[in-house]
């Protein structure tokens, strides 16, 4: 049989030009910005706002929106590649993009109408603004969908009332993607929720830290309460009904920044074991040369390139305008059981020293834990995936997709 050209092989592994650049340039704000002063403000539970500056300032608050909205304009694989590049300094910057990129400016950019898009989007992708999402109640977590904060209609605005908890950037947010209980009466479950954006100077709003975490102790995390806030109608995103389903097509967003940016644990685990390997000795030999610590090593090698293939696929069907809500569920399951095995092993690969905040991988070990429990917990991940597989659950195409890239005038 004759070889096809290459011009007819419909598929293409190599990163452009582009992404190398915008890798480089992540790559270098995260050395230069977060891990200098990382381990001090992890160890005193200190988020700073002023991070969130520095990422506007370098604008990577606006990294994969159209140029239309003042975003960077580069595809989506860009955005997860810029996720695992802040997660390689550390998961607090990386959780800034799953909330401010992912679960909100991309979700706008999707659900939005033309005039919402034009009110919101240039000031969140400049970083004048920063986005944050609000899901998740004091009981309805994995179950998403017993949601109990609700929003009356009054006229031309909804009252808005209830609270919402484990929301990143709580505190620094100027606004929120909140979904609540419009239309309890709906046949349908899912049906019975809309979402809207909720500015913080609305009167009645208030927030609270969460203390105490186990992990990404240098990022803000709190509740949100909602005391008869008054939301304009014209805040509602889609229509009335289409919160859950707004709700899960921000997760299939925020969850590839959370799978992209595990891959970056992995390469940050690299990036500390490799030099400890080759330097340290035992019985006259570098560890690096002892066959058990090479195993731990090439398993984190795998779950690297594991994770950037499942990645990239997930960015490249965003560019091709696909419905892939299966395959990131695949990406953030697989990713973040990954990360987190390859934080234990650079524990043991760093032994004692490893036990202690004098290297960084007991932050990697902490930090990988939270992400297989947020966005979907490895729980619901495999039971989703088994459901695909076994013809439970079947995707139907979506009324509202994600703009193709490159970006029309349209978008
Ligand atoms: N995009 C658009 N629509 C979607 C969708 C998607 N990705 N997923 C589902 N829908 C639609 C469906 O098409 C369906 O609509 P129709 O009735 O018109 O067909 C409707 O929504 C209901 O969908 P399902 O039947 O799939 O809903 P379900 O009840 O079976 O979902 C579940 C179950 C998958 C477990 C879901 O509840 C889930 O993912 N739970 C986990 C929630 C979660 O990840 N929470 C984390 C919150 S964020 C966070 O962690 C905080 C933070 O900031 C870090």
């Amino acid at each position: 049989m004759a070889l096809r050209s290459v011009e007819s092989i419909p598929m293409d592994f190599a990163l452009s030009h582009e992404h190398e650049l915008v890798r480089e340039m992540a790559y270098k704000f995260a050395q230069q910005q977060i891990v200098p002063d990382i381990a001090e403000r992890d160890r005193e539970h200190r988020s700073d706002r002023s991070m969130l500056d520095k990422m506007a300032e370098a604008g990577i608050l606006g990294v994969s929106l159209p140029a239309k909205y003042c975003g960077s304009d580069t595809d989506y694989i860009s955005l997860g590649i810029v996720c695992e590049e802040m997660e390689r300094g550390d998961t607090s910057a990386r959780v800034v993009m799953s909330v401010h990129s992912g679960l909100h400016c991309m979700t706008v950019l999707q659900w939005g109408s033309a005039e919402q898009k034009q009110r919101w989007l240039p000031d969140l992708a400049k970083g004048n603004k920063v986005g944050a999402f609000g899901l998740t109640e004091p009981n309805a977590g994995s179950d998403a969908i017993n949601l109990k904060t609700r929003a009356v209609k009054d006229g031309d605005s909804y009252i808005l009332n209830g609270e919402k908890t484990w929301i990143s950037l709580a505190d620094y947010a100027d606004q929120f993607l909140v979904i609540a209980i419009t239309n309890p009466e709906a046949k349908a479950k899912a049906q019975t929720m809309s979402a809207f954006i909720v500015d913080r100077k609305t009167p009645g709003f208030s927030s609270r830290p969460l203390k105490g975490k186990l992990g990404v102790r240098a990022g803000n995390t709190g509740q949100i309460f909602f005391e008869d806030m008054r939301i304009p109608a014209e805040n509602r995103l889609g229509e009335e009904g289409d919160g859950f389903k707004i709700a899960m097509s921000a997760l299939d967003h925020g969850r590839y920044t959370v799978a992209s940016g595990a891959v970056g644990i992995i390469e940050a685990c690299l990036d500390a074991c490799k030099p400890y390997s080759t330097s340290r000795s035992v019985g006259g030999e570098e560890i690096g040369k002892k066959q058990l610590v090479q195993q731990m090593i090439a398993n984190m090698v795998q779950g690297r390139e594991i994770g950037r293939l499942l990645y990239y696929k997930v960015g490249w069907m965003k560019n091709m305008g696909q419905r892939h809500t299966k395959e990131v569920s695949l990406a953030k399951w697989t990713n973040c059981n990954n990360a987190f095995t390859a934080a234990n092993d650079a524990i043991e690969i760093h032994g004692a020293y490893g036990y202690c905040d004098e290297f960084p991988v007991e932050r990697y070990f902490r930090n990988s834990r939270g992400a297989v429990i947020y966005e979907g917990t490895r729980e619901i991940h495999t039971l989703v995936q088994a459901e695909y597989e076994l013809g439970y659950r079947v995707d139907k195409p979506l009324s509202r997709t994600l703009p193709t890239w490159p970006f029309g005038e349209d978008v």
